[in-house]
């Protein structure tokens, strides 16, 4: 990170990015500042203005007022080719390289290095090899790249960029489709370029995330920043909060709107109290009684697969009680929670 802001400029500064386009004023003054080192999330919810922002620092669209700096210096990327070349590197959900050349024509594509007047395939397949190494993923490079899951995709698109010397590496969305495994590998990839001094923007609606990668939040809310935030200075209901526009009174935040009355107490098959596990969910109680269907409503990332995965043991609760028909259960493990009869559907 920057320790003297007054002699090194910013590594990416935005200032006053609006774009209209024709029914919608997609972005609309906004300020935005990436350091070296820094891994920046930018939330808001769905239309908020995340990619547009992304768009307009990569040339996809072109900005109708503001300035962008990088390093300091005004830059006007024309196209992603461009902000390529000025050192902008994004990575998609969906990867844009060539799924039916290998990973490591992927890596080096456009740029192979040549020997007397032909690609040299066995230099570009071991520098490649090198390249992802270095983010500890081995793979076998000469397979096409469509053999590979999404997220080996995201990371060969990453090791591209950074073999391309980005600085700044932008990444909107790239978690929608992973697994907890895949986000895991993706996040050990951004933590060693955030080591290399790589200035990282990542969007992402799952708040978890947010709280496992980032170190810096902006919220934008209809096209406007509305807050940024160091996230060790953030408490979640505050993000969630600026991210709505909206206060979250304690009512809203944690409430049982429970039908319990058409059903009789002695129909109560399982009552939980207080249950909680730190850092993940706060303390909640849930009833459901024979017959019933309970919903459980929220924003992505407001607790609800947690809330099950403490019912049903894959994580361990760390306050509270459970009771099963009145007695008193002990739910520690998933194979507990089948002795009970209970059954899990993953989302
Ligand atoms: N190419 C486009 N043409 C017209 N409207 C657009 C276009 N791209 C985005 N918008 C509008 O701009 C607003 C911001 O969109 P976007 O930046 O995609 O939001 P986010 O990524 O935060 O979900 C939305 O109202 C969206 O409908
Ligand atoms: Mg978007």
């Amino acid at each position: 990170m920057t320790t003297n802001p007054q002699q090194t400029p910013p590594l990416l500064e935005v200032r006053g990015l609006t774009k209209t386009f024709p029914a919608t004023v997609a972005l609309s003054e906004v300020d935005f500042t990436l350091q070296a080192g820094d891994v920046h999330v930018l939330v808001g919810e769905n239309g908020a203005g995340k990619s547009t922002l992304i768009k307009l620092i990569t040339g996809v669209h072109r900005k109708d007022a503001g300035t962008i700096l990088l390093e300091g210096k005004e830059i006007d990327p024309r196209s992603p080719r461009h902000a390529q070349e000025l050192g902008i590197s994004t990575v998609y959900q969906e990867v844009n390289l060539i799924p039916t050349l290998s990973v490591a024509e992927n890596i080096f594509l456009g740029r192979q290095p040549m020997r007397w007047g032909m690609i040299n395939m066995r230099a570009v397949e071991r520098q490649a090899k090198q390249l992802l190494k270095d983010f500890h993923v081995d793979i076998d490079v000469t397979r096409n790249l469509s053999a590979y899951s999404v997220a080996i995709q995201q990371i060969v698109a990453i090791v591209r960029g950074v073999s391309l010397s980005v600085k700044v590496l932008i990444l909107d969305e790239p978690t929608s489709s992973l697994d907890h495994n895949e986000v895991e590998m993706l996040f050990s990839v951004i933590r060693s370029l955030q080591a290399r001094g790589m200035g990282i923007i990542l969007i992402t609606h799952f708040l978890d995330q947010v709280y496992a990668i980032a170190n810096r939040v902006t919220v934008l809310r209809n096209g406007k920043k509305v807050g940024e935030h160091l996230i060790s200075e953030l408490p979640r209901v505050q993000l969630i909060t600026e991210m709505l526009g909206k206060e979250l009174t304690h009512d809203t935040n944690n409430h049982n709107h429970h039908a319990t009355s058409q059903y009789a107490d002695s129909d109560l098959f399982l009552k939980v109290r207080g249950f909680a596990r730190k850092g993940t969910i706060e303390p909640f109680d849930l009833d459901i009684h024979r017959g019933e269907i309970v919903g459980l409503a929220g924003l992505l990332g407001s607790g609800r697969t947690e809330m099950a995965r403490l019912i049903f043991g894959i994580e361990q609760h760390d306050s509270g009680e459970v009771y099963i028909n009145g007695q008193p259960a002990r739910i520690k493990s998933p194979r507990h929670a089948i002795r009970y009869g209970f059954g899990l559907c993953p989302e």
